[in-house]
């Protein structure tokens, strides 16, 4: 048992496909529960794919976020890098083909748990996160509702909270 109480910073990477709709609120989400919950964490997000590498978040998901009170117009997509399973302590996954993706990258000397971001969330073990890139605006709604619950459990976890 940790007889201190000092709260180790969690190094966590939110992954999807493009990294410019689910992943960058993911990112965002998690940044303002931490930020609200006064823990430091190093938080990022990439993309299983590189077509839109270098590209800021899509504007739908942009407006989600603006929605929220959470600015990610800082975000920049980028691509899911051998590095990434060493420099983070948990790589979490919108859906499980993004999971399979981020398995097959994996190098050898990999020490990130990889999981599905809904496995945080009691009840929604093994569901994906919603993708709506290619569905209607509404879709960007029900995806922050889905990764504010993931950014929800993982402060609970860092906190040693059940809630
Ligand atoms: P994301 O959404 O993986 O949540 O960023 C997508 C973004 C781009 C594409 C598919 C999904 N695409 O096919 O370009």
């Amino acid at each position: 048992m940790r007889d201190d109480r000092e709260v180790t910073a969690p190094a966590i990477l939110f992954l999807c496909l493009g990294n410019i709709c689910r992943s960058p609120l993911a990112e965002g989400a998690a940044r303002a529960a931490f930020a609200d919950a006064g823990i430091a964490a190093t938080l990022d997000s990439a993309g299983t794919g590189d077509w839109h590498v270098g590209r800021p978040p899509d504007p739908r998901a942009l407006a989600e976020a603006r929605r929220r009170g959470v600015d990610i117009s800082d975000l920049r997509a980028r691509q899911l890098a051998p590095g990434d399973f060493t420099r983070f302590d948990l790589i979490l996954a919108a859906d499980a083909e993004n999971l399979r993706a981020a398995r097959a990258l994996a190098p050898a000397d990999a020490t990130a748990r990889l999981m599905l971001m809904l496995d945080l969330v009691p009840g929604r073990a093994g569901d994906s996160v919603t993708d709506p890139y290619y569905g209607a605006d509404d879709g960007f709604a029900e995806t922050w509702g889905d990764v504010s619950a993931v950014a929800a459990a993982l402060v609970a976890d860092a906190t040693g909270s059940s809630g």
